[in-house]
């Protein structure tokens, strides 16, 4: 078994991740912690208990975060997933509750009670992961791993040069990657890969079960919005931290643009093969980046998953 925390700002494709982390059998989800990102806190709150319940979740604590970025005004991306950020669907509101903890509490309990090592997954801006690892510095250390969607290697989404998540709020993510904790990239060099179309989620709206209908009108949805083709984008971290072994990674020196200029929020990985350099990169942190994945096993695991 694994044990997980996922980081959210649920969103379609968080949606997609929380799904198969709450379903898969090998995964023992132990929380769930909220942050503003795609849409705003309340709505990422609301959105994620409405995927817990399609997911036939347990009981598991879900904590509110950070409200905005620790420097920058909040950006949402409703273009991408809808006013209510998870495709406008009309999901009706879960009856779970909130957990009473404030989200870096929340992450500090479940890391420090647990008998075995816990990997924080989160696929949103990195505040709420920032904020918790300068909180508790010495439970920080017994993070096994950190598997996150953001970053890439190459170009940007936000901007030419940014990916959304680290572009949100780059101080953050600055602070997390120079934490000392291992890291590993799942970015947009392997984001788009895992598709999904129209026949996907044909096959999974003609289930009975509630949660593979619910994945099948979100990909359908997504797809109207999006094109014929779809990601099953953060899913794809949560495989990784699941079975690394299913992803191609190199350890590569990497820095986050925190400066105020057009590459605001690019994660600089150093390509180059050799080593006698003497730049920002001699002394940065060291990120295990994806740079390639098995791209047909993460698509049939997670439809596996889903439909089980
Ligand atoms: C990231 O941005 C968000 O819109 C997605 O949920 C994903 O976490 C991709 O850049
Ligand atoms: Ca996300």
């Amino acid at each position: 078994m694994k044990n997980l925390i996922l980081d959210v700002d649920t969103g379609i494709d968080d949606a997609f991740a929380l799904l198969f982390a709450a379903r898969h059998p090998e995964i023992n989800l132990l929380g769930v912690t909220c942050v503003d990102g795609n849409t705003s806190l309340p709505k990422v709150i609301k959105n994620t208990m409405k995927v817990l319940d399609a997911a036939g979740a347990k009981a598991i604590p879900v904590a509110a975060g950070a409200t905005r970025p620790l420097i920058d005004e909040p950006r949402y991306a409703e273009m991408v997933h809808g006013e209510d950020g998870l495709g406008d669907l009309g999901t009706p509101d879960s009856q779970r509750a909130l957990d009473s903890r404030p989200a870096v509490i929340l992450l500090r309990d479940l890391i420090e009670e647990s008998s075995a090592p816990v990997t924080l997954v989160p696929l949103a801006p990195l505040t709420n992961i920032a904020l918790f690892l300068r909180s508790f510095p010495e439970t920080a250390k017994k993070v096994e791993r950190i598997v996150l969607m953001g970053g890439s290697a190459a170009g940007g989404n936000a901007t030419a040069t940014a990916e959304f998540n680290v572009w949100h709020d780059p101080e953050a993510a600055a602070i997390v990657f120079n934490s000392g904790v291992p890291i590993t990239m799942y970015g947009l060099d392997v984001f788009m890969k895992p598709l999904v179309t129209q026949k996907h989620a044909d096959a999974l709206m003609a289930k009975p079960e509630a949660c593979s209908q619910f994945a099948g009108k979100l990909i359908s949805n997504f797809i109207k919005q999006m094109g014929p083709e779809v990601t099953l984008g953060d899913y794809g971290a949560v495989l990784t931290a699941l079975k690394p072994e299913l992803s191609t990674r190199e350890s590569l020196a990497l820095v986050v643009d925190t400066t105020f200029g057009p590459n605001r929020g690019q994660t600089a990985v150093d390509r180059r093969s050799f080593f006698e350099r003497d730049d920002a990169h001699t002394h940065a942190p060291r990120v295990d980046v994806c740079l390639d994945i098995q791209t047909d096993v993460y698509r049939e695991l997670w439809l596996e998953t889903i439909q089980g």
